[in-house]
């Protein structure tokens, strides 16, 4: 007889080199291209309230920045390890990033819960954290098929819980595969919560 632990899904959480001073130039460039993207502050307005997001407006900034790209080429070791971790065949593609934009929140801004369709791998990086930051908040992909059982203790293990919640580090990055349904429940700080986030495809 055997109990097996099965369809395990992967989340790579790490710390990149230099995080003190990469992260006072990206939260200046941050400050920059909040006061320059006027298309994306108006969109901000309507849909990410009390903060600025550039997903609408500047979301190559890999290939547009030095310092995005500097970034992107500090996630790329972490990015191949966790596709070798995936055992994923890549058939001759390539897994690379795709699309890379800044969210800047403030008190009460949040990101509903969602996916990232049409990625293979999504991240964020931490740049700026005030104290009592709001979590990435990351849902058991089986949730909606569970249906009629029973609640689970709050002492279940981190792998069985219905939501994991991560605190943000400045300096961190997390990888999850695109499909994992996450969220960024409302900042409670007025203080500006300063993340990077990106996709990457299979090409
Ligand atoms: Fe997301």
């Amino acid at each position: 007889m055997s109990i097996d632990s099965v369809f395990s899904s992967l989340l790579h959480r790490g710390r990149l080199h230099r995080a003190a001073s990469r992260n006072r130039e990206l939260a200046r460039e941050i400050q920059t291209l909040e006061k320059i993207d006027g298309f994306g502050r108006k969109w901000s307005a309507a849909n990410y309230v009390g903060g600025y997001s550039s997903y609408s407006s500047l979301d190559k900034l890999h290939l547009t920045s030095p310092h995005f790209a500097d970034l992107q080429q500090a996630l790329e070791p972490h990015l191949r390890h966790f596709v070798r971790k995936l055992n994923w065949q890549l058939l001759g593609g390539k897994v690379q990033m795709t699309t890379c934009w800044v969210n800047a929140m403030g008190l009460g801004t949040y990101h509903p819960m969602h996916t990232h369709p049409g990625s293979v791998i999504s991240g964020v990086y931490y740049v700026q954290v005030p104290r009592a930051s709001s979590p990435l908040k990351i849902e058991d992909p089986r949730l909606s098929l569970m249906m009629a059982a029973p609640p689970r203790r709050a002492s279940a293990p981190k792998s069985e819980r219905n939501y994991l919640l991560l605190a943000p580090k400045p300096g961190e990055f997390v990888l999850f595969e695109s499909w994992m349904r996450h969220e960024v429940p409302p900042q409670r700080e007025q203080s500006r919560r300063l993340s990077v986030s990106f996709n990457y495809e299979w090409r």
